[in-house]
């Protein structure tokens, strides 16, 4: 006990001395510190730098309208999914017209080489803008930039990076956090424009808690259904552009190639089979045409089963609940498989009308007319509601020869060549079954 009472008088004191040692470190702190300069609004230079573009249309679209300089940016996605290749490739382009140095602290040069080879883009690529180095040492990176001044400066991956005599572990969040910092503090200080990779853990977060997502002006994911070879761009957070744009790709050979007609490319793959309903979504400023694909199957198990993927599980069921309330059928004996075709995933309510739609097409074995869209939300009491910006969603439809719109009976459209199919509520969808 009185061990006790010795040591917390010890640590008390200790405490007292550190604070008289901080309050005095304050002060010598303060003395020595310059003043802050402050100006006023007028004075602020507003003219906004010219933004660095690749000419690589899908890329400069998502990050804004191509690279602010100065700004630091992270590209971060599952492994193998395509991060250096694209930062190859946008390194590549950029150095036409700028100073490039690309660090790759993960790959051997020779590695980094083996995949420029792949890269037809690459071809005929002497450049002397465009310089690499296998250095992963983080102050031996920056004093580099700091004497050299690229224009454009990726490291390939900040995990790989390591700081010499630092307090922090090479590869724990102190030491990604401290090296975010760096690069943020040479970003801003050299106006340099700095693009980092960073892996993604399990959970989908860029490995270190979040770390570098708060600390960057820009994080933007690479992400892909691997059958499928595409690859989406999506700015989840973007100081200088809109979010949730999509930039397309598809990986091939010869490495990524653009797919600017994503929507070409996702038609092509649906089709006018039972069980399929198309419906359009926006993603960012763009209107995607989606396939939904359900299955429904007398259940033989007493809980019927229900596998969703890239639409939120409770929708369905809830969609499939309001088809049984009121168009009185029993889709809660059968099991129900849905999906979304392309491995996108649709969030909001808009594709509720085609969720119920491919449920009951799946359900009486009948395909919806051909080359129809279903654009509606569905309440709990089976009303089928409008929705909002039709018009974006409804021109793209047309463009990709979509000639029937099935819709809610008050919904409005300004203008369309297609045939348009109104509905009340859910009990009137039977009347494209035959019902
Ligand atoms: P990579 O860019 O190394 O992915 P990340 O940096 O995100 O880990 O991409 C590796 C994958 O891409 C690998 O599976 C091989 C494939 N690939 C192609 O299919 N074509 C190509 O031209 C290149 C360079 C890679
Ligand atoms: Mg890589």
């Amino acid at each position: 006990m009185a061990f006790d009472t010795d040591d917390r008088v010890a640590s008390a004191t200790m405490q007292i001395i550190e604070n008289v040692i901080d309050a005095h470190s304050t002060t010598k702190m303060y003395a020595h510190t310059q003043t802050a300069q402050l100006i006023s609004l007028d004075s602020i230079d507003t003219q906004p730098l010219p933004r660095i573009l690749s000419g690589i249309s899908e890329w400069d679209r998502v990050v804004g309208g191509g690279l602010v300089p100065g700004s630091l940016i992270v590209i971060t996605g599952d492994p193998g999914i395509g991060k250096s290749t694209l930062l190859l490739q946008v390194a590549h382009e950029i150095a036409k017209t700028k100073r490039v140095f690309y660090f790759s602290t993960e790959e051997s040069l020779q590695q980094l080489k083996g995949r420029a080879i792949r890269l037809s883009t690459l071809k005929n690529a002497p450049s002397d803008n465009l310089l690499f180095s296998d250095s992963a040492e983080l102050t031996s990176i920056i004093t580099t930039a700091k004497n050299e001044k690229p224009d454009l400066l990726v490291i390939d991956s900040i995990q790989n990076c390591y700081i010499n005599n630092a307090n922090t572990l090479p590869g724990s969040v102190g030491q990604l956090r401290e090296a975010a910092f760096q690069l943020m503090r040479l970003s801003k200080e050299y106006n340099i424009t700095i693009i980092i990779t960073g892996h993604i853990t399990k959970e989908g977060i860029i490995a270190g808690p979040k770390t570098l997502e708060h600390m960057v002006d820009a994080v933007f994911y690479l992400q892909g259904e691997d059958r499928w070879q595409t690859r989406m761009l999506r700015a989840v957070k973007n100081r200088f552009g809109a979010i949730n744009e999509l930039g397309f790709f598809c990986m091939e050979q010869n490495g990524l190639q653009e797919v600017p007609n994503i929507n070409a490319h996702l038609i092509s793959e649906i089709s006018h089979a039972p069980g399929s309903a198309i419906v359009s979504i926006m993603e960012g400023s763009r209107p995607i045409l989606l396939e939904l694909q359900a299955l429904t199957n007398a259940s033989k198990l007493t809980m019927p089963q229900r596998v969703v993927s890239g639409l939120d599980h409770k929708q369905v069921v809830l969609i499939a609940a309001i088809l049984e309330k009121y168009v009185k059928i029993k889709l809660s004996m059968q099991d129900i498989f849905f999906k979304v075709s392309g491995g996108f995933k649709i969030k909001g309510s808009e594709s509720d009308l085609g969720t119920a739609f491919a449920l009951l097409s799946s359900y009486f074995q009948e395909p919806l007319p051909e080359k129809s869209i279903a654009l509606g939300e569905i309440s709990l009491t089976g009303q089928i509601k409008p929705i909002n910006n039709i018009g974006h969603l409804i021109k793209e439809a047309e463009k990709f020869g979509i000639t029937t719109l099935l819709v809610a009976k008050n919904q409005t459209i300004e203008k369309t060549s297609c045939t348009i199919k109104r509905f009340h509520n859910v009990y009137e969808l039977l009347s494209l079954f035959g019902q």
